[in-house]
């Protein structure tokens, strides 16, 4: 494991100069986007990273198009110092690091964008409009500046995963996709960048989230297929305990439309706030009779 000085390029040049060399040496390259403030997660992304590629890039990109207006672009933690002294710790080779005039050089509204029409618009986009627009516009343009074999992203955020593996599939993009299973604290709680919003006492009942996951998965695994009355029982529950959930649905794992009787693989998906945090999770639930 490396523990030189990480290289940091901050312009599309320089990223091109680093990559273009590994490329012309026939070494294969794997990508992990983030926005930074490193948790387990992400390193755990690296090392699957390390394993599939001989040269790792990573960029932190606080990314403006993925934010609404009463969102927290400005109080995202930015912790770049930590986040490259953790890269450098995990075997990263290259930190792309860009301002948003490299990535957005004019305003957002005026330049080419990347739209998955209804999958953008579902579940966390119906609360989030134009946040899936920003991801798959991002994560397009990064994935063309880094030309990666591979490129890797959490299951966690697994409407982005899906949203991501069909764009790049709609578009021919020349790159595999490798999911990561969601990396949780002792406690269930799946680790984000956002945990840090929670108090003390709500990290304990954030844990429950990822109960009723559990619980919902139980019951599909017992028989049941009412998915409103699944859904409405751990809506309640999380209620009942202080959450304020966005929603949390049963979908079918590869569409994320609503499940036919005779699907078995499932995602469960929820998203709720607590306090000033707005956590997501899911499972996925393969159901063999
Ligand atoms: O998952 C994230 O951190 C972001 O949505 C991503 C993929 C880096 C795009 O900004």
């Amino acid at each position: 494991m490396s523990t030189e000085v990480l290289p940091v390029v901050t312009t599309a040049a320089a990223l091109r100069g680093y990559v273009s060399e590994w490329r012309l040496s026939g070494q294969r390259i794997a990508f992990v986007p983030t926005m930074g403030n490193l948790h387990a997660g992400h390193f755990h992304l690296l090392q699957r990273a390390r394993q599939l590629a001989d040269r790792v890039v990573v960029s932190v990109f606080v990314n403006p198009s993925q934010f609404g207006p009463d969102e927290d672009y400005a109080a995202y933690p930015r912790t770049i110092e930590a986040d490259s002294a953790g890269l450098s710790e995990n075997g990263a080779d290259l930190l792309f690091y860009p301002a948003v005039t490299e990535i957005y050089p004019r305003s957002f509204s005026s330049m080419a964008q990347v739209e998955i029409p209804g999958l953008s618009n579902i579940l966390c986009g119906a609360f989030r409009p134009g946040h899936f627009k920003g991801v798959t516009t991002v994560v397009c343009k990064l994935l063309n500046l880094v030309q990666p074999d591979v490129a890797l992203f959490g299951q966690k955020d697994y409407q982005q995963l899906t949203l991501i593996r069909r764009m790049v599939e709609d578009l021919a993009m020349p790159v595999v996709i490798e999911a990561v299973p969601t990396v949780r604290e002792p406690n269930g709680l799946a680790m984000s960048s956002r945990n840090q919003y929670l108090s003390t006492d709500d990290r304990c009942v954030a844990a429950l989230l990822f109960q009723c996951l559990q619980q919902a998965a139980e019951a599909l695994r017992a028989g049941e297929r009412d998915w409103s009355a699944i859904e409405g029982r751990q809506h309640a529950r999380l209620c009942a305990v202080g959450f304020r959930p966005d929603y949390f649905s049963i979908r079918a794992a590869s569409t994320l439309e609503t499940p036919g009787i005779d699907d078995v693989d499932y995602v469960i998906l929820a998203a709720a706030w607590l306090g000033n945090a707005r956590l997501i999770d899911n499972l996925l639930v393969t159901v063999v009779d």
